[in-house]
């Protein structure tokens, strides 16, 4: 298992604690309850969304509980706005002297595109542009810009949250499953040609969640049958310190239905 502690000589509750954490849509939804989730297991974190009142929000109910996070602005559709996410980030997690760098990326942050959904004829083709950049290109800038420093290090976990879409093709879904099918492929590829490098990538469906994207898609769903965004973030955490002490490099999880 590889020593994700920085040489801490705190008691290790999870290979999570003290991890440096960089995790995008963190203002809302499976985002916020994840960053809460790692908080709690000791990781340091980067949280990112557009909302800047949303994130003031998650980063105090975080602190409220004794944890510690940073937050930054951006879209991550924005070219310069990733790298700029990229370099904050990393200075936030220099301490004691000791280079800062991520240890565990997540992509979370994602849109539906077209709402109401559209068939795919229906689809314009900036609509479809737009869900690629927010849920394809903004996640392939990001790893491309945190990966080369995790590569020096011999270790790192990057996450992207997908969907079951991604794999099966429902009408009205196109645009968004042919983006989270690319985020999907896009993270098996860097996991093939990092094999023996330390990386690992874990591809997670969720599931369906009780959360604003499942509202806006379905509004007349029936919300008892949503697993809520905080048993979800659970799963999705254990998920993750199982891929950090696995000797796989890629790894795909179902997390489940609600129960
Ligand atoms: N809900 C479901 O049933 C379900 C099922 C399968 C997969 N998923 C996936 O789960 C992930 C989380 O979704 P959710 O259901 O929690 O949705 P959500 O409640 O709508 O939250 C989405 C998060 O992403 C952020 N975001 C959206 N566009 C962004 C952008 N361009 N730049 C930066 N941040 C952005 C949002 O914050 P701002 O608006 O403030 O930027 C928000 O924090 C997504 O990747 C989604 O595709 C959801």
């Amino acid at each position: 298992m590889q020593d994700w502690s920085g040489g801490s000589t705190m008691k290790t509750m999870s290979t999570l604690t003290n991890a440096r954490v960089l995790l995008t849509g963190a203002s809302r939804g499976l985002g916020e309850e994840l960053a809460v989730a790692l908080a709690r297991r000791g990781a340091k974190l980067v949280l990112v969304a557009r909302g800047e009142k949303e994130l003031a929000r998650v980063r105090a109910r975080i602190a409220s509980e004794g944890g510690s996070a940073v937050a930054i602005t951006a879209d991550v559709a924005d070219m310069e706005a990733v790298h700029r996410v990229a370099a904050q980030a990393a200075a936030a997690f220099v301490s004691d002297g000791k280079p800062g760098g991520v240890d565990v990326l997540i992509h979370n942050a994602g849109t539906l595109g077209p709402s109401p959904l559209e068939l795919m004829l229906d689809t314009d083709c900036e609509d479809l542009e737009r869900a690629f950049a927010v849920n394809v290109l903004g996640p392939f800038r990001l790893t491309k810009a945190v990966l080369g420093h995790m590569t020096l290090m011999g270790r790192g976990l990057t996450v992207a949250v997908s969907s079951d879409a991604a794999v099966n093709a429902y009408p009205t879904w196109g645009a968004y499953g042919a983006t989270k099918a690319a985020l999907e492929h896009t993270m098996r590829t860097f996991a093939a040609e990092s094999e023996g490098s330390g990386l690992r990538f874990l591809v997670v469906d969720p599931g369906e969640m009780d959360t604003r994207m499942h509202a806006d898609a379905l509004p007349a769903a029936d919300r008892s049958t949503l697993t809520p965004p905080r048993v979800a973030a659970e799963r999705l955490a254990r998920a993750m310190e199982k891929a950090m002490s696995d000797e796989a490099t890629f790894t795909r999880v179902e997390l489940g239905g609600a129960s």
